[in-house]
């Protein structure tokens, strides 16, 4: 069959794909244009594409041919699951892979905003460190403090888990609330969202980004956190409404941001760009060596599983597609 792969994958791999099948490969370190997208599409039964393709209704009328798109990513808000679902095309993501390095970066921003990390670096290479002084560039201490987290799936608890091995008290919400034991295994406390602004110190975001959860963190959830809280979003950019996130920066309604993902991604909001209390990161929470080389390995498994009309190991939509066509 013919298969369209948006992403250099390694030889290995990728010989992998073609001991079955044709593969047309998009080898640039970039995203694909949609131009080419659309037209490459065209009579493919395999599409092998990161979150930054977009998989709607419009590229689907051009995709006569195709029967799986195996998205290099585990979030798939790029990809129309309805649509696909509606066309009896599989979908599959790459979720548990890209856990750890995700929960390591949010780690990473918790300590770099709150200890001021880029901005001493800055200091330094510029020239500017003269002394040690009792007083000068203080930051916030992260151990005894209280870590938010919004969205409980994998990568809230990987976590937690760290949260806790640094002393923090970790408080959740979620839609799902966990039994007990399990909250009490990772030493969770369930609150609702209003709770969570109040109470935390670090807001941390972990939801995937739905109709549901777009604009969840606005206006009016900045004005119920605290004015020394931080917020974390290594998931998706529009599940915080930017705008209200640099009023909130700018007016000090809110300490700072650690931020991998933006709204409107890769553009990044202006008022962002030149605020001191912010750590800006360019989607990097998956981006090892070691997490990039499963998330293909589980990309492709999922694409020869679903081309070979198999279960793919992690496909989003595969009993619904099955019912269709029953
Ligand atoms: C994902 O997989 O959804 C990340 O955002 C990029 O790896």
């Amino acid at each position: 069959m013919d298969v369209l792969v948006t992403v250099p994958l390694p030889e290995k791999l990728l010989s992998r794909i073609e001991r079955h099948h044709t593969v047309t490969l998009h080898n640039e370190d970039s995203p694909i244009s949609r131009g080419a997208l659309e037209t490459l599409i065209q009579g493919k039964a395999g599409l092998l594409c990161t979150i930054t393709d977009k998989v709607d209704g419009e590229l689907l009328q051009r995709a006569d041919q195709l029967r799986v798109v195996a998205n290099y990513g585990v979030g798939y808000d790029n990809i129309d699951v309805e649509a696909c679902t509606a066309k009896g095309i599989l979908v599959t993501n790459t979720p548990g892979v890209l856990t750890e390095a995700t929960a390591d970066l949010t780690m990473a921003l918790i300590l770099a905003v709150a200890r001021r990390l880029l901005e001493g670096d800055q200091m330094v290479r510029q020239g500017r460190f003269k002394a040690w002084t009792p007083f000068g560039f203080l930051g916030r201490e992260v151990s005894g403090k209280t870590l938010g987290i919004i969205g409980l799936g994998r990568i809230g608890r990987a976590v937690a888990k760290r949260a806790n091995a640094f002393s923090m008290k970790v408080i959740y919400y979620s839609r799902t609330r966990l039994p007990g034991d399990q909250e009490h295994a990772l030493q969770v406390d369930y609150t609702d969202l209003e709770g969570l602004l109040k109470e935390s110190d670090f807001v941390s975001i972990h939801v995937p980004l739905t109709d549901g959860t777009r604009h969840m963190i606005g206006r009016e959830e900045f004005s119920l956190m605290k004015r020394t809280a931080y917020l974390i979003n290594t998931s998706r950019g529009a599940v915080v409404d930017e705008e209200a996130l640099a009023e909130a920066l700018k007016s000090g309604r809110i300490a700072g941001a650690g931020l991998d993902v933006y709204e409107h991604e890769p553009k990044v909001h202006e008022a962002l760009l030149e605020m001191k209390n912010t750590v800006l990161l360019p989607h990097i929470g998956s981006a090892t060596v070691e997490t990039r080389t499963r998330m293909g390995e589980l990309a492709v498994e999922n694409l020869l599983a679903g081309l070979d009309n198999k279960r793919p190991p992690t496909c989003l939509n595969w009993d619904a597609v099955k019912a269709k066509v029953a």
